[in-house]
C-alpha cells in the first residue's frame, strides 16, 4: 500500500501543528509540537498534511524519519525544490534555496568557499570583538533589556553586513526589509516581494559600485563570480545571505538563553548554572539545543516527487507528490537519537539535521553556529548573573514566522 492510497482512509492534519483555529501558528513557547516526536516514533513516518499557503490549502505528506528526512534532502534527482514552488510560503524564485541541480550548484559555487569551517575560523576573533562591543552597548544602556533587538540582532545583523560590506548606516534598513520578508501572514507574499523589490534595488547598486570600484569584501566577490547571471540572481544572493543570516542566528541565541534559564539540569535548578560550573560543555550543549529547538520553524521547504521511490523505511511515494521533510521530527527519531526529548549536553554522535542536509545544507551553518557559542560563552562569561526579567511562561513567542524565536526576551544581570 503507497502513502496514497493510505490518505484515502486517513485525515489530513493541519501543519505547522500549531496552526490555531484562526489559522494562525502560535506556538505556545520553544518547545517543538509533541507530533513531531510522535509521528518520527510510530506508524510509517510518513504522514498526510494540509497547508495553508496564501489562502489556498496545499495537500502534502510529511516525512518524519530519519533516514528518510536525509534522503528526500539529499536527492533533488528525485525531489525538487523548483517543481514545488507553489508551494512555497515565500516567492523564492531566483534565490538558491528554491532551486535545482545544476543551477543551484552554480549559484551556491560562487561564494561557498567564503563559508566554509576553515573560513569562518578566520572570522573568530572579528566575531568575538563585534560580541563584545555589543554587550558593553548592552552594559552601557543598563537592565532591564531586550536581549534580542539590544544584543543579539546587532551582533549578526553586523557580522553578516561586515562579511559583505552593507555600509554601517544602511544596516537598520535592512533589518526593516528583512522581517518583513520573513514575516509569515497573509500578506505574505505580496509584503515579502515589496522588501525583496527594495532590498534588489539597494543591492543592485552596490554591485554596480562593486564593479567600478571593488572592495576586500563579500558583496564585490558577488558583483564578479555572478556576473553572468540574471538581475535576480545577483540581488537575491546578497538577500539570502543578509536574510537568512541574522534573523535565524539572533533567534537561536534569544531562544536558547530563555531554555537554558527555564529548564532545570542534572542537579542544577537551571541550565545556565550548569553551564557555569561546567564551561567546557558549551559546545555540546549548544548542538544539543540546535537539536530540540531548531530556529527553521514549520517545515517550510517543500519538494516535489520526480519519480515514484522508495524511501529507506520502505514507505513508497508516487511521482508528483508534494513532501516535506520535518527535520524537527527527524531530531527526535529514536532511532538516531535515544530518549529524544530529553536535553541531554552528552549526547554523543549528536547529528541532527537542523541546518538541513545535502546540496541545500545551510550555507552559513559554521558561521551560525560560531555567532551562537561566541554569544553564549561571552554572556556566560561576562554576565553569569544574568537572568529573565519576566517568569519564562510570560514571554511571547513569534506567532505565524517562520523562525522560532521570543518576540521580546527581557533580560536583567
Ligand atoms: C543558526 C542559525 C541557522 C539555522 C538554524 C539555519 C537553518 C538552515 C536550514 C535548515 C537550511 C536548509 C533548508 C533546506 O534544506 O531546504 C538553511 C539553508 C541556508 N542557510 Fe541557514 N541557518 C542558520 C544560519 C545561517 C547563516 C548565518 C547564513 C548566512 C550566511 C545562512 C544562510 C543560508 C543559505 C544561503 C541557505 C540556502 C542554502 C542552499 O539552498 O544551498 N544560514 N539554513
Amino acid at each position: 500500500m503507497t502513502v496514497a492510497d493510505q490518505e484515502t482512509t486517513t485525515t489530513r492534519i493541519r501543519h505547522p501543528f500549531h496552526v490555531d483555529d484562526e489559522g494562525v501558528n502560535r506556538p505556545p513557547g520553544p518547545d517543538k509540537h509533541p507530533y513531531y516526536g510522535h509521528f518520527a516514533a510510530t506508524g510509517s513516518g510518513v504522514v498526510p498534511i494540509v497547508r495553508q499557503i496564501n489562502g489556498e490549502p496545499v495537500p502534502a505528506l510529511l516525512i518524519c524519519r530519519y533516514a528518510d528526512v536525509k534522503e528526500v534532502l539529499r536527492r533533488q534527482d528525485i525531489f525538487s525544490r523548483t517543481a514545488a514552488r507553489h508551494a512555497d510560503p515565500i516567492d523564492l524564485t531566483g534565490i538558491m534555496l528554491g532551486m535545482d541541480g545544476a543551477e543551484h550548484a552554480r549559484v551556491r559555487g560562487t561564494v561557498k568557499d567564503r563559508f566554509t569551517r576553515p573560513a569562518v575560523h578566520d572570522l573568530a576573533a572579528r566575531i568575538e570583538a563585534e560580541a563584545a562591543e555589543q554587550l558593553a552597548v548592552l552594559r552601557a544602556r543598563g537592565g532591564p533589556a531586550d536581549l534580542l533587538a539590544d544584543f543579539a540582532i546587532p551582533l549578526t545583523l553586523h557580522a553578516i553586513c561586515d562579511l559583505l560590506g552593507v555600509p554601517p548606516a544602511d544596516r537598520a534598513q535592512f533589518r526593516r526589509w528583512g522581517d518583513a520578508y520573513l514575516a509569515d501572514s497573509e500578506l505574505t507574499r505580496d509584503e515579502a516581494a515589496r522588501a525583496a523589490q527594495e532590498m534588489g534595488g539597494y543591492l543592485w547598486a552596490q554591485l554596480e559600485r562593486r564593479r567600478g570600484c571593488p572592495a576586500p569584501d563579500l558583496l564585490t566577490r558577488i558583483a564578479a563570480a555572478a556576473a553572468d547571471e540574471t538581475v535576480d540572481i545577483q540581488v537575491k544572493l546578497p538577500i539570502s545571505l543578509l536574510v537568512g543570516g541574522w534573523e535565524t542566528t539572533a533567534n537561536s541565541i534569544a531562544t536558547f538563553v530563555h531554555v537554558l534559564h527555564s529548564r532545570p539540569y542534572r542537579d542544577h535548578p537551571t541550565a545556565w548554572e550548569y553551564l557555569l560550573d561546567h564551561p567546557a560543555k558549551l559546545d555540546a550543549a549548544v548542538t544539543e539545543l540546535e537539536r530540540l529547538y531548531s530556529t527553521a520553524n514549520a517545515d517550510n521547504m517543500p519538494r516535489r516527487v520526480l519519480a515514484d521511490v522508495t524511501l529507506p523505511s520502505g514507505a513508497r511515494l508516487r511521482a508528483g507528490e508534494l513532501v516535506i521533510a520535518s527535520h524537527d521530527a527527524a531530531n527526535r527519531d529514536p532511532g538516531v537519537f535515544p530518549d529524544p526529548e530529553r536535553m541531554d549536553f552528552d549526547r554523543d554522535p549528536n547529528p541532527h539535521l537542523s541546518f538541513g542536509y545535502g546540496p541545500h545544507y545551510c550555507l552559513g551553518a559554521h558561521l551560525g553556529a560560531l555567532e551562537v557559542r561566541t554569544a553564549l560563552g561571552l554572556l556566560l562569561r561576562e554576565l553569569p548573573g544574568l537572568r529573565l526579567a519576566v517568569q519564562p511562561g510570560e514571554v511571547r513567542w513569534k506567532a505565524g514566522h517562520s523562525i522560532l524565536g521570543p518576540e521580546e526576551l527581557p533580560v536583567r544581570w
